[in-house]
Protein backbone atom coordinates (compact mmCIF):
# COMPACT_ATOMS: atom_id res chain seq x y z
CA UNK A 1 0.00 0.00 0.00
CA UNK A 2 1.04 3.60 -0.89
CA UNK A 3 0.87 6.04 1.61
CA UNK A 4 0.10 9.07 -0.57
CA UNK A 5 -2.16 8.09 -3.44
CA UNK A 6 -2.47 11.82 -5.43
CA UNK A 7 -0.77 11.68 -8.91
CA UNK A 8 1.74 14.62 -8.61
CA UNK A 9 3.18 13.11 -5.16
CA UNK A 10 4.43 9.93 -6.71
CA UNK A 11 7.21 10.85 -6.77
CA UNK A 12 7.70 11.54 -3.08
CA UNK A 13 5.11 8.98 -2.32
CA UNK A 14 6.61 6.09 -0.02
CA UNK A 15 4.93 2.20 0.89
CA UNK A 16 4.27 1.34 4.50
CA UNK A 17 6.88 -0.60 6.22
CA UNK A 18 7.45 -1.79 9.25
CA UNK A 19 10.70 0.24 9.45
CA UNK A 20 10.25 2.42 12.78
CA UNK A 21 11.05 5.87 10.64
CA UNK A 22 7.43 7.71 10.23
CA UNK A 23 6.55 7.90 6.26
CA UNK A 24 6.80 11.56 6.63
CA UNK A 25 10.44 11.48 7.80
CA UNK A 26 11.14 8.74 5.08
CA UNK A 27 9.72 10.98 2.19
CA UNK A 28 12.02 13.47 3.29
CA UNK A 29 14.99 11.48 2.96
CA UNK A 30 13.91 10.06 0.05
CA UNK A 31 14.01 13.43 -2.00
CA UNK A 32 17.27 14.44 -0.92
CA UNK A 33 18.49 10.72 -1.45
CA UNK A 34 16.92 11.30 -5.47
CA UNK A 35 18.77 14.57 -6.05
CA UNK A 36 21.76 12.96 -4.67
CA UNK A 37 21.30 9.75 -7.13
CA UNK A 38 20.55 11.98 -9.84
CA UNK A 39 23.48 13.67 -9.42
CA UNK A 40 25.65 10.49 -9.08
CA UNK A 41 24.48 9.61 -12.10
CA UNK A 42 25.33 12.31 -13.93
CA UNK A 43 28.77 12.41 -12.12
CA UNK A 44 29.17 9.21 -13.33
CA UNK A 45 28.43 9.31 -17.37
CA UNK A 46 31.00 12.71 -17.16
CA UNK A 47 33.46 10.57 -15.64
CA UNK A 48 33.07 8.00 -18.29
CA UNK A 49 33.19 10.57 -20.76
CA UNK A 50 36.43 11.80 -19.83
CA UNK A 51 38.06 7.96 -19.49
CA UNK A 52 37.06 7.68 -23.21
CA UNK A 53 38.04 11.00 -24.50
CA UNK A 54 41.11 11.88 -22.58
CA UNK A 55 44.15 12.60 -24.49
CA UNK A 56 48.13 13.62 -24.13
CA UNK A 57 51.31 12.13 -21.97
CA UNK A 58 49.15 10.97 -19.21
CA UNK A 59 46.32 9.66 -21.50
CA UNK A 60 47.03 5.56 -20.09
CA UNK A 61 47.42 6.50 -15.94
CA UNK A 62 44.10 9.01 -16.18
CA UNK A 63 42.23 6.59 -18.53
CA UNK A 64 42.60 4.34 -15.64
CA UNK A 65 42.11 6.66 -12.80
CA UNK A 66 38.81 8.01 -14.33
CA UNK A 67 37.26 4.76 -15.07
CA UNK A 68 38.38 3.39 -11.32
CA UNK A 69 36.40 6.55 -10.09
CA UNK A 70 33.99 5.66 -12.09
CA UNK A 71 33.06 2.40 -10.87
CA UNK A 72 33.46 3.83 -7.13
CA UNK A 73 30.66 5.73 -8.18
CA UNK A 74 28.74 3.31 -9.57
CA UNK A 75 28.46 1.65 -6.52
CA UNK A 76 27.23 4.31 -4.46
CA UNK A 77 24.68 4.90 -7.06
CA UNK A 78 23.20 1.47 -6.15
CA UNK A 79 23.43 2.05 -2.24
CA UNK A 80 21.59 5.28 -2.86
CA UNK A 81 18.72 3.90 -5.24
CA UNK A 82 18.53 0.74 -2.79
CA UNK A 83 18.10 3.31 0.02
CA UNK A 84 15.39 4.55 -1.20
CA UNK A 85 13.28 1.70 -2.12
CA UNK A 86 14.71 0.26 1.23
CA UNK A 87 12.71 3.17 2.81
CA UNK A 88 9.64 3.00 0.84
CA UNK A 89 10.36 5.11 -2.13
CA UNK A 90 10.59 4.95 -5.95
CA UNK A 91 14.31 5.36 -6.91
CA UNK A 92 14.16 7.99 -9.85
CA UNK A 93 17.58 6.94 -11.69
CA UNK A 94 16.21 6.59 -15.41
CA UNK A 95 18.94 8.94 -17.77
CA UNK A 96 16.09 11.55 -18.52
CA UNK A 97 15.48 12.14 -14.43
CA UNK A 98 19.45 12.08 -13.82
CA UNK A 99 19.90 14.73 -16.37
CA UNK A 100 16.90 16.81 -15.30
CA UNK A 101 17.87 16.76 -11.51
CA UNK A 102 21.67 16.40 -11.16
CA UNK A 103 23.05 19.57 -9.60
CA UNK A 104 26.70 19.40 -12.04
CA UNK A 105 26.65 21.96 -15.05
CA UNK A 106 27.33 19.55 -18.22
CA UNK A 107 30.99 18.52 -19.11
CA UNK A 108 33.01 21.26 -21.16
CA UNK A 109 33.06 19.43 -24.47
CA UNK A 110 36.06 21.33 -25.42
CA UNK A 111 38.29 19.53 -23.01
CA UNK A 112 41.24 17.73 -24.31
CA UNK A 113 44.50 17.35 -22.51
CA UNK A 114 44.40 14.99 -19.42
CA UNK A 115 44.54 18.26 -17.19
CA UNK A 116 41.66 20.04 -18.82
CA UNK A 117 39.91 16.58 -17.82
CA UNK A 118 41.12 16.66 -14.62
CA UNK A 119 40.01 20.15 -13.67
CA UNK A 120 36.69 19.45 -14.90
CA UNK A 121 36.41 16.70 -12.80
CA UNK A 122 37.64 17.62 -9.96
CA UNK A 123 35.25 21.25 -10.21
CA UNK A 124 31.96 18.57 -10.46
CA UNK A 125 33.36 16.18 -7.47
CA UNK A 126 34.09 19.16 -5.26
CA UNK A 127 30.32 20.01 -6.00
CA UNK A 128 28.73 16.76 -5.31
CA UNK A 129 30.84 16.85 -2.57
CA UNK A 130 29.38 19.99 -0.84
CA UNK A 131 26.08 18.69 -1.62
CA UNK A 132 26.87 15.66 0.24
CA UNK A 133 27.96 17.44 3.32
CA UNK A 134 24.72 19.17 3.29
CA UNK A 135 22.91 15.99 3.33
CA UNK A 136 24.53 15.11 5.80
CA UNK A 137 23.57 17.68 8.03
CA UNK A 138 20.33 17.36 6.84
CA UNK A 139 19.69 13.91 7.32
CA UNK A 140 20.87 14.40 10.77
CA UNK A 141 18.07 16.95 11.37
CA UNK A 142 15.49 14.18 10.32
CA UNK A 143 17.08 11.62 12.61
CA UNK A 144 17.77 9.01 9.70
CA UNK A 145 21.52 8.42 10.85
CA UNK A 146 21.24 5.26 8.50
CA UNK A 147 21.38 7.75 5.53
CA UNK A 148 23.50 10.00 7.25
CA UNK A 149 25.72 7.21 7.61
CA UNK A 150 25.66 6.51 3.98
CA UNK A 151 25.87 10.14 2.97
CA UNK A 152 29.30 10.06 5.35
CA UNK A 153 30.73 6.73 3.67
CA UNK A 154 30.20 8.70 -0.08
CA UNK A 155 31.42 11.88 1.59
CA UNK A 156 34.91 10.45 2.38
CA UNK A 157 35.41 8.68 -0.37
CA UNK A 158 34.17 11.53 -3.25
CA UNK A 159 37.05 13.98 -1.04
CA UNK A 160 39.22 11.50 -1.27
CA UNK A 161 38.73 10.96 -5.03
CA UNK A 162 38.90 14.39 -5.37
CA UNK A 163 42.42 14.17 -3.67
CA UNK A 164 43.34 12.03 -6.34
CA UNK A 165 42.67 14.45 -9.17
CA UNK A 166 43.66 17.46 -7.31
CA UNK A 167 47.24 16.00 -6.68
CA UNK A 168 47.69 16.14 -10.44
CA UNK A 169 47.20 20.00 -10.08
CA UNK A 170 49.30 20.99 -6.90
CA UNK A 171 52.96 20.37 -8.08
CA UNK A 172 55.01 23.00 -7.78
CA UNK A 173 55.22 24.60 -11.70
CA UNK A 174 50.80 23.94 -11.83
CA UNK A 175 49.97 26.02 -9.34
CA UNK A 176 46.80 28.06 -7.83
CA UNK A 177 45.55 28.56 -11.25
CA UNK A 178 44.24 25.31 -11.25
CA UNK A 179 41.89 25.33 -8.29
CA UNK A 180 38.19 25.65 -8.69
CA UNK A 181 36.53 28.16 -7.79
CA UNK A 182 34.06 26.97 -5.44
CA UNK A 183 35.87 27.85 -1.76
CA UNK A 184 33.58 30.72 -1.26
FE1 LIG B 1 36.70 1.48 -20.51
Amino acid sequence: MVATTKQNDTKSSVYSTRIDIPGEIRSQVNTLLNQSLATAIDLKTQIKYAHWNVKGKDFYQLHLLFDEIASEVEEFIDLIAERIATLGGKALGTARIAAKESELPEFPFDAVDGMDHVIALSDRLAIYAKSLRKNIDKTNDLGDMDTNDLFIEISRAIDKRLWFLEAHLQSSFQNKDHSNKSEE
